[in-house]
């Protein structure tokens, strides 16, 4: 493997272990102001020194980050449909490698739409974009977005996740589901989870558990981290089990010990 493509993967997927933890906070490119992301500034900023990499857009990341930071950055390359628009799959690239390149990315992240309307343009949207980042040496994580109409299950996330890897993508992010193993064993690169939508705490850290379990190298979280109540005894919950090979429960006493005031006040 190239060597340029190779480093920037390992600021990602961290030795020695294999494993990483992405903070998500690109939502905004479709979901607007989500609720506890509307200053992006102000919930990244003391969650950066627990995570691995961070996944954002770069408007965001150009406001919101300062340069000065040394965190590997998963750029947001695709967008152009919203929550309340009439087609989620409808997304093209819409940031340019040379952008990508002047923002000192990591790797550039765009989403797949498998079964849905836009499902053509999407998947060769990610091939062209892999051609295109290879000769830069830069990685490319493909999400497997799953559209208003579409489940959530194996037999679906391994499709989307197949393809994905076929297209040529280095890192995959999908959705932990029953029978995950499927999921894993059929496709050839690195998993990575998403939360999902905000449940309590201790479900997520089973979720993550379980994940990492069944094979998944980690996890790219937003809104589980971001929209709890305590952020950043979540972010070093799920880090627990992702490097520390910690057990969900012994993750969520750890949660729960860090959400006390004394530590709060000591971050503060
Ligand atoms: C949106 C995304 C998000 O980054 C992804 O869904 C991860 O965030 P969450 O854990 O909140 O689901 O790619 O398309």
């Amino acid at each position: 493997m190239d060597w340029g493509l190779k480093n920037r993967i390992s600021g990602i997927i961290r030795p020695p272990d294999g494993k990483a933890v992405m903070l998500a906070v690109d939502h905004g490119y479709f979901l607007g102001p989500t609720e506890k992301l509307e200053a992006p500034a102000r919930a990244i900023r003391p969650l950066l020194r627990h995570c691995d990499s961070l996944m954002v857009t770069r408007g965001v990341l150009r406001s919101s980050v300062s340069a000065t930071q040394h965190i590997p950055i998963v750029l947001r390359v695709s967008g152009g449909s919203s929550i309340i628009g009439e087609d989620l799959s409808n997304e093209r690239i819409t940031t340019g490698i040379k952008d990508a390149l002047r923002l000192n990315s990591s790797a550039l992240a765009m989403s797949i739409f498998v079964g849905a309307k836009h499902e053509h343009r999407t998947i060769v949207s990610l091939g062209r974009l892999v051609n295109e980042a290879e000769e830069y040496g830069m990685p490319v994580l493909a999400v497997t977005a799953v559209g208003k109409d579409m489940g959530k299950d194996a037999r679906y996330l391994s499709l989307a996740c197949r393809i994905a890897a076929e297209q040529g993508a280095h890192i995959i992010k999908t959705y932990y589901c029953e029978n995950f193993e499927k999921v894993i064993e059929s496709c050839p690169v690195p998993v990575i989870i998403a939360g999902g939508k905000k449940i309590p705490e201790r479900d997520a850290l089973h979720l993550t558990y379980n994940a990492v379990n069944a094979g998944a190298v980690g996890v790219d979280m937003g809104r589980n981290i971001w929209q709890s109540e305590n952020p950043v005894p979540m972010i070093r919950a799920v880090r627990a089990i992702v490097h520390g090979n910690m057990k969900a429960d012994e993750a969520y006493e750890l949660y729960q010990r860090l959400s006390k005031p004394e530590h709060a006040k000591a971050r503060a």
